[in-house]
């Protein structure tokens, strides 16, 4: 919405340069992208190095308590920069210090920490930074959390990893907030309430990575699925209705999205993505739990019946679909047998992967009011259990690529050196992969510089845990 450019500010900062680490989620390394670009508009340039950094700043995360405790370990390590240079900004942003108490811990703790920004004042960054920088200690949090800020510049690549090549994947937010409050779950109280962005600006963005040569785009939101953003026209446009207008945008690129709530994932929006050309079979869709007790418990609004159907019609319509889970191991009052349904829908539903947590307590939360009765040996226990299950249920499940020929966006060289070239396929999967084994006359017109960024076919013929692996193939 509104920003008060550095135009109005009139100060420079050129010469400097700005050191990011980004911790969290894909809303964090989003947002970090818009503070590189305000950096970036400031004069800023960017280091990976934090010694020869003049501005360190970290974005946070609050979702498990050992995320908050790596983040307070790595601002303290600050102090010995600090001493060599007394005037090095070191600032402390995102979703952790949203949280007053926590706020007030790294205020009292980290005297040298000099800037603190929550997550709802990003594009007031250029005048807090001014503020700083006449000596100040600076602290906002401020809560305007109807907030949408539309006309931020983005700078993205500083965010990509380090080796990754450039204009391929670019992640589009198309909402902030969630509105679901999960009993253990801190994203509402330190992101707000949920706000859809209006399809055009949406649209008219991804129009323009698309001119620019992005290939993939991962559309972002805590709960894509309940995205409802205004039309010109004033009517209120689903997620089923927004992913046919991203697809009707010409070119071959991807539309990738995250994350789906199961509660809101309806039938539609699996027949626009099995109709559709662009758009990713890969869901990520979180269960958390296999009880239907802890799942009430949780918040979450759905049965293990009801996600069951929603799988079970995915895998119907979508060919090959790639199905990814969250899961919470050891929520307050969980029971061993509770566990263990956990354990057989892990059987049932054969994920290709799950991304598992234990649980952890987040003050102000709802679930953390509830006696924690699981002790955190037992804890440690299931979830090594888990991990067990998980290996025997999902290690073998992308042998069904084998034989196949997938269509891939080569991302880059392989990740392993064992092989030239690493993408992603339709589904989400990592495809390693060689050109070389081609015949001689095809490698006259293959090199890297034509591959990398650009979709290609792949014949798989062996599956590893965490990737396929196959050969270029070649359309005459
Ligand atoms: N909006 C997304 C992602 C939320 S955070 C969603 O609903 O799926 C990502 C994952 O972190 C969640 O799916 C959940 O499995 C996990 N998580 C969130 N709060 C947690 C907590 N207090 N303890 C352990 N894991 C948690
Ligand atoms: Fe947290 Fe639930 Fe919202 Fe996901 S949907 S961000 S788990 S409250
Ligand atoms: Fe963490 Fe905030 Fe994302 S709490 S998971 S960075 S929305």
């Amino acid at each position: 919405m509104q920003n008060n450019h550095n135009n109005e500010l009139e100060f420079q900062l050129t010469g400097k340069l700005a050191f990011i680490r980004t911790f969290g989620c894909r809303a964090n390394v989003s947002d970090s992208e818009k503070i590189s670009g305000m950096l970036a508009e400031l004069g800023y340039g960017f280091t990976r190095n934090m010694e020869e950094a003049d501005l360190i700043l970290f974005n946070t995360c609050a979702v498990r308590e050992n995320a908050e405790t790596r983040v307070f370990g790595n601002v303290g390590a600050l102090i010995h920069l600090k001493r060599k240079n007394p005037d090095l900004i070191i600032a402390v942003c995102g979703c952790m210090v949203q949280q007053e108490h926590i706020t007030k811990k790294l205020y009292d703790t980290y005297p040298f920490v000099s800037l603190i920004f929550g997550t709802h004042v990003l594009h007031k960054l250029p005048e807090l930074l001014k503020e700083t920088l006449s000596g100040k200690r600076v602290i906002n949090i401020d809560n305007y959390e109807h907030i949408i800020t539309e006309d931020l510049p983005i700078k993205r690549e500083v965010e990509k990893p380090e080796g990754e090549e450039g204009k391929i994947k670019a992640d589009v937010s198309i909402m902030y907030g969630c509105d679901n409050y999960c009993s253990y779950c801190i994203v509402p109280y330190v992101r707000g309430r949920e706000r859809s962005r209006k399809p055009t600006a949406i649209l008219n963005e991804i129009q323009m990575l698309i001119m620019d040569g992005y290939k993939e785009i991962t559309l972002l939101g805590q709960n894509v699925n309940s995205y409802a953003g205004d039309s010109e026209s004033g009517d209120k446009i689903t997620f089923a209705e927004l992913l046919k207008q991203i697809e009707s945008i010409s070119g071959e690129f991807r539309v990738s999205y995250m994350t789906s709530h199961p509660k809101d994932l309806t039938k539609d929006v699996i027949d626009v993505i099995a109709n559709s050309e662009k758009i990713s079979y890969h869901l990520h869709l979180p269960v958390q739990a296999g009880s239907n007790r802890v799942l009430e418990v949780m918040n979450r609004g759905y049965t293990i019946e009801q996600y069951l159907q929603i799988v079970e019609y995915a895998r119907s319509k979508i060919l090959d679909v790639s199905l990814t889970t969250d899961i919470i191991v050891g929520f307050p009052g969980e029971t061993r047998e509770e566990f263990l349904e956990t354990l057989n829908l892990l059987e049932r539903v054969k994920f290709d992967s799950a991304f598992t947590f234990i649980y952890s307590k987040r003050e102000g939360t709802k679930a953390a009011e509830m006696d924690d009765t699981v002790s955190s040996e037992e804890k440690s226990a299931w979830f090594t259990e888990m991990l067990d299950v998980l290996d025997k249920v999902s290690g073998d499940a992308y042998e069904r690529f084998v034989g196949k020929t997938l269509r891939v966006l080569c991302e880059g060289v392989g990740r392993t050196g064992e092989y030239e070239f690493s993408g992603r396929s339709r589904e989400g999967v990592i495809v390693e992969f060689n050109a070389s084994s081609n015949s001689e006359a095809h490698l006259d017109t293959i090199n890297h510089a034509t591959i990398i960024g650009e979709f290609v076919d792949v014949k798989i013929n062996k599956a590893l845990k965490w990737a396929v692996i196959g050969e270029l193939s070649i359309v005459d």
